[in-house]
């Protein structure tokens, strides 16, 4: 397979897909004991979060009553830096008055995406809201967001794979790659 463009180059495993299988089946008992008996709708933010949502659903047991839901926003674009600006691309289907809410993000950076949506999210009077992200570049964090559950605390490098793109590429690669650039 031939990964590498001219000045990008998907390099190491960070995350290997066999550490990410097991992470995701804890967060997936971890969900299914706080919200037990409960109806939760799940809430993807496309396009990245796709993949880790489709492996994170499947470990939620069934005494947890979920629904599921999508939000694409847009602040990228093509580049690896962050706009700041937050564009809604597609909205959810359904209504979240009092329900409750499960935010699932491939990723958090900044923070600057996920509390744009917690503030727009509150504002449709839920139940509750919760957040569950894959990767955390911690040391990136901009504005302070409460993620619920954590897969992986990660360094501040650019990563591809298990969902997460670069320039709209590598989302299938079954683990976490770095990515490096050079001008
Ligand atoms: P934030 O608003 O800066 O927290 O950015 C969050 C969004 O930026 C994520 O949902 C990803 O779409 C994207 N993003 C941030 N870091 C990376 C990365 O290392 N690889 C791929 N996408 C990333
Ligand atoms: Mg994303």
């Amino acid at each position: 397979m031939d990964f590498n463009a001219s000045n990008v180059k998907v390099s190491n495993v960070l995350v290997s897909k066999e550490q990410i299988a097991r992470r995701t089946r804890e967060i997936g008992h971890a969900i299914g004991e706080d919200y037990n008996g409960a109806e939760v709708v799940v809430v993807g933010i496309l396009k990245g979060a796709v993949v880790f949502m489709s492996d994170l659903v499947r470990s939620i047991p069934e005494t947890v009553d979920i629904s599921l839901d999508f939000m694409a926003v847009s602040s990228y674009g093509d580049s690896t830096k962050t706009s700041g600006i937050v564009r809604i691309v597609k909205d959810l289907d359904c209504s979240v008055k009092n329900q409750n809410v499960l935010i699932v993000e491939d990723i958090v950076d900044t923070g600057l995406t996920l509390s744009y949506l917690l503030k727009l999210m509150h504002e449709r009077e839920p139940r509750s809201v919760k957040v569950c992200a894959l990767l955390d570049k911690e040391e990136r964090r901009k504005v302070s967001v409460d993620v619920n559950y954590r897969g992986f605390p990660i360094p501040d490098k650019f990563v591809v794979g298990y969902g997460l793109d670069y320039a709209g590429k590598w989302r299938n690669l079954p683990s976490i790659h770095i990515v490096e650039i050079t001008e």
